[in-house]
C-alpha cells in the first residue's frame, strides 16, 4: 500500500479532484435552477446535491466508462447517479429513519427545510436521474436502457430500499453475519456497483466484463460500507460532516458491532485485495481505477 505522502497517491489526488471538479460542474449545469417553481423544492433539491460530498459514485462511473474507447458523454449519467444517491441520503436522515440532522457539514435537508420538502425533494431528485438517463442518452436507445436497467434494478425493493429496510429492522437486536453482509451489499454496495456497470455500458461490454465489473462493485461496496461503521465509531463530525457515534447509539447492525474496529479493518482489507484483483483481470486503462478502490480503503472521511 503507498504511502499518503508518495507520488502515486498525489498523483491520485489530483486526478481525483479533476473528476470531482468535472462533476460539481455538472450538477450546477443539469441540475433545474433554485428559483424553478414551487421554488422551495428546487431550492431542496439544489441545496442537497451542492453540499459537496465526496462524489464518488459520479467518479465512478467516469472512471469506468474511461477504462475502454467509448463515443457517448457519461457525465449526464454520473449526475443521474448523484441525484439518486443524494435522495436516499435525504431519507435515511429523516426521523423515521436514521433521525439524523448533519449531512455533508450542513443541516441534514428536513433541517434546512422541514420533513414534508425532504421527503419531496428526495422524490424529486430519485425521478430526475431517470429523466436524465432517458432524455441525455435517447439517440442511443441501447444503451439508455442499460444505464436505466442498472440503476433501477440497484436501487429497487431487493437490493438498496430492501438493504435499507433490514438495516431498520435489525435495529437493537443482535445481528448474524449474513444478515449484516446482506444489509451493506444491498444498501449501498449495490448502487456503488451500478456506478462502474454503468459506466463500463459505454464502451459496449460483453458479459464477462460486465461479471467481472460486478465483483468489483461487491467488494468495493463491502470496503466502503465497512469503512463507513468503522468512521462511525471513530471519527469526528468535523472531519465527517456527519453526526458519529449514531450506529452505535441506535444500536445498528455494523461490522464494528459485530466483529470489532480490528475485524472490520481485516475484512475491508480483504475485500480490497479482490476488488484490486477484479479490477486488474479486467484490464484496460484501469491504472486511476485501482488506485481509487485503495484510497476508499484508507480514507479518512
Ligand atoms: C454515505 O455515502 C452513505 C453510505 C453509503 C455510507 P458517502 O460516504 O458516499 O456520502 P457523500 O456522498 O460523500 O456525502
Ligand atoms: C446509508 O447507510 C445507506 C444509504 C443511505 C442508502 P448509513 O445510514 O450508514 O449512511 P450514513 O452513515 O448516514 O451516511
Ligand atoms: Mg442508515
Ligand atoms: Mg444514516
Ligand atoms: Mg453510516
Amino acid at each position: 500500500m503507498p504511502s499518503i505522502n508518495s507520488p502515486v497517491n498525489a498523483s491520485l489526488k489530483e486526478n481525483l479532484k479533476q473528476y470531482q471538479e468535472l462533476v460539481e460542474h455538472s450538477i450546477r449545469e443539469l441540475l433545474p435552477v433554485a428559483t424553478t417553481r414551487p421554488q422551495q423544492l428546487h431550492a431542496a433539491m439544489r441545496y442537497s446535491m451542492e453540499a459537496g460530498g465526496k462524489r464518488i459514485r459520479p467518479v465512478l462511473l467516469i472512471a469506468a466508462s474511461e477504462l475502454f474507447p467509448a463515443s457517448e458523454d457519461p457525465r449526464a449519467a454520473a449526475v443521474a447517479i448523484e441525484c439518486l444517491h443524494t435522495y436516499t441520503l435525504i431519507h435515511d436522515d429523516l426521523p423515521a429513519i436514521d433521525d439524523s440532522e448533519l449531512r455533508r457539514g450542513r443541516p441534514a435537508c428536513h433541517t434546512q427545510f422541514d420533513e414534508a420538502t425532504a421527503v419531496l425533494a428526495g422524490d424529486a431528485l430519485l425521478t430526475y436521474a431517470f429523466q436524465l438517463l432517458a432524455t441525455h442518452y435517447s439517440s442511443n436507445p441501447q444503451l439508455a436502457v442499460e444505464l436505466i436497467a442498472d440503476l433501477s434494478t440497484a436501487s429497487d425493493s431487493q437490493r438498496l430500499i430492501g438493504g435499507q429496510m433490514e438495516d431498520i429492522e435489525n435495529e437493537g437486536q443482535p445481528v448474524d453475519a449474513a444478515t449484516l453482509q446482506f444489509i451493506h451489499e444491498n444498501k449501498t454496495g449495490a448502487l456503488l456497483t451500478a456506478a462502474l456497470t454503468m459506466g463500463l455500458r459505454f464502451a459496449r461490454p460483453d458479459p464477462e466484463q460486465v461479471r467481472l465489473m460486478q465483483q468489483v462493485g461487491y467488494n468495493l461496496g463491502m470496503t466502503f460500507q465497512i469503512v463507513d461503521d468503522i468512521l462511525d465509531a471513530t471519527s469526528s463530525a468535523e472531519i465527517m460532516g456527519k453526526p458519529v457515534g449514531n450506529d452505535s447509539a441506535a444500536d445498528k447492525s455494523t461490522y464494528v458491532a459485530l466483529h470489532g474496529i480490528d475485524g472490520a479493518r481485516t475484512e475491508a482489507q480483504r475485500h480490497t485485495t479482490e476488488a484490486i484483483a477484479h479490477a486488474q483481470q479486467l484490464g484496460g486503462n484501469n491504472a486511476f481505477l485501482i488506485e481509487l478502490i485503495k484510497e476508499l480503503e484508507t480514507r479518512i472521511h
